[in-house]
């Protein structure tokens, strides 16, 4: 029997190796972290993340032969494949700090395979990691080998959060990328031999190491930059009168455009995306590739620009102040179908709105108010950091209040903001929330779910990212 052991119990550890359990019942899969407080939730009825599939997979195949475990070493020194599934945040500290990944993590999971281990082994890097990662640790596990014999392979993950139970069952592909010697090419063939149980053949695509390092960083900022452009467009049509809805519609029929990843917002969040532009920045900075560097560094100047615009929107409109007015923000998670807030742009447009001393009563279906306070005292790249790993919950903000309902969120409130992309947001009674706001009742909405016209007619004064404006966000003070 073949035993994987997966270093890392995160957002792509646990569903990553649910999903390998479960399609392969005669492989024995260990997923190891040194939080005793996210093992002891995978094992328990409350899973650590949200994601909508995930508890029927893992009930299906936890104690057959999925097992969730703290015994890091045992389950790594029994393993034939090793995947490190670890952070991998941005530095914030010292050489490349606000840019290069810190590899610490990976660094201290590769150090201690490289101890507890005494058979052979296939290390998969799982993890998002810079190009030529894959040298680094090949020299600590060669370095410290013992005459055990490792082979390094690149095997990316693709999924997106809120979606990673259909992503995982069908992926777009799965990439692999290895040595190009023989022993290289086994190890290839034996992570092939996983996915083939489920993933067909053609879609299981094997490069060499540093393509599929690359790769991957490459693809998100392809995504990413898809979002900044449509961003972009957003603050033209708002200028001009289009609808870049309807923008990007038209643009998504081109065959060679595509419709997905089009939807204008207040900009993108989550742990992947500005991390890994980042991340390529600081490599092409390193190889002097300047333009390339400046390139996508544009990327997350636009998603700033996008976020900043959303705040500057609403107090322009509000008489240039929301000093001591209630505000109520309605989605806090970066996107739908999540509870994760790393780098959420809920984030960002709170802080804004605080910072010119708003008030501000946050309802999110899926965030805690712990998390909430701790995600809006948290210096810029902190929080992308393991919960468990981070200070304890800082004191609460007597300018946020969390509560557990958006009609409770927007009772008295001045305005309403819509964050994240919920599916029970379309469908609040938006005459009782505007019959118990304080008037003019403002609503903006930065994820265009709403159906403005309606809203309008209800009494609301309403701006909805890159649509023509009310003729009273016209008549406000120009935004930025
Ligand atoms: P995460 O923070 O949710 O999980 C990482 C886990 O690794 C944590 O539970 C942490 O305790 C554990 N860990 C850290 N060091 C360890 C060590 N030495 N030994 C044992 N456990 C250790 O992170 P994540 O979202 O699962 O991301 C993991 C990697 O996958 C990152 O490189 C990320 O860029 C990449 N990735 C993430 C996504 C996503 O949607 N979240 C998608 C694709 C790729
Ligand atoms: C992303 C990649 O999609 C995934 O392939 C990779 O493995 C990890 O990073 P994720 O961050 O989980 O996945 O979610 P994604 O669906 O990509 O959304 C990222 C952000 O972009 C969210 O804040 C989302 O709301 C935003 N977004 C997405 C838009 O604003 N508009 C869109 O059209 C799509």
């Amino acid at each position: 029997m073949v035993k994987i052991c997966c270093i890392g119990a995160g957002y792509v550890g646990g569903p990553t190796m649910a999903v390998i359990a479960l399609k392969c019942p005669k492989i024995e899969v260990a997923v190891v972290d040194i939080s005793v407080s996210r093992i002891a939730a995978w094992n328990g009825d409350q899973l650590p993340i949200y994601e909508p599939g995930l508890e029927d997979v893992v009930t299906q195949c936890r104690g057959r032969n999925l097992f969730f475990s703290t015994d890091i070493e045992k389950h790594v020194a029994e393993a034939d494949i090793v995947f490190v599934s670890v952070n991998t945040p941005t530095k914030t500290q010292g050489l490349g700090a606000g840019k290069a990944a810190d590899l610490t993590y990976w660094e201290s999971a590769a150090r201690m395979i490289a101890n507890v281990s005494n058979s052979n082994k296939i290390v998969v890097e799982k993890s998002t990691v810079p190009v030529k990662t894959a040298e680094a640790i090949e020299k600590i596990l060669t370095h410290n080998s013992r005459e055990i014999k490792y082979q390094i392979l690149s095997n990316p993950e693709f999924l997106a959060e809120g979606t990673a139970i259909q992503d995982l069952f069908n992926p777009d592909r799965v990439l692999i990328g290895g040595r190009e010697t023989p022993e290289g090419q086994k190890a290839i063939q034996a992570l092939k031999d996983v996915y083939a149980h489920w993933v067909p053949e053609d879609r299981i695509i094997t490069t060499n190491l540093w393509s599929a390092e690359l790769s991957k960083l490459a693809a998100n900022a392809f995504l990413a930059q898809r979002i900044s452009s449509v961003n972009a467009m957003s603050a033209l049509c708002e200028a001009t009168g289009a609808d870049v809805t309807q923008v990007s519609h038209a643009i998504g029929k081109d065959t060679r455009i595509g419709p997905r990843f089009l939807n204008s917002s207040v900009g993108f969040g989550g742990s992947c995306f500005q991390k890994d532009i980042l991340n390529l920045v600081y490599i092409c900075e390193c190889n002097g590739l300047t333009e390339v560097a400046n390139y996508w560094k544009q990327v997350i100047k636009v998603n700033d620009y996008q976020k900043n615009r959303f705040v500057n929107r609403i107090v322009s409109s509000m008489f240039n102040t929301v000093s001591g007015k209630k505000i109520a923000i309605l989605g806090f998670a970066f996107k739908k179908d999540t509870g994760d807030t790393r780098e959420t742009p809920a984030i960002d447009v709170c802080k804004g709105l605080l910072g010119d001393k708003a008030k501000l009563s946050i309802y999110d279906p899926q965030v805690t108010e712990d998390q909430i306070q701790r995600d809006l005292s948290m210096k810029k790249f902190d929080w992308d950091h393991p919960i468990h790993l981070q200070p304890m919950s800082p004191p609460a903000s007597k300018q946020v209040s969390v509560v557990w309902d958006a009609y409770q969120a927007a009772k008295d409130a001045h305005g309403v903001c819509i964050l994240t992309e919920w599916d029970e947001f379309k469908t609040l009674d938006y005459q009782k929330i505007f019959d118990n706001m304080r008037k003019p009742a403002y609503i903006f909405d930065g994820r265009n779910i709403l159906d403005v016209e309606k809203l309008r007619e209800i009494g609301f004064i309403v701006y909805s990212i890159g649509k023509p404006l009310d003729p009273w966000h016209k008549d406000t003070l120009a935004v930025a």
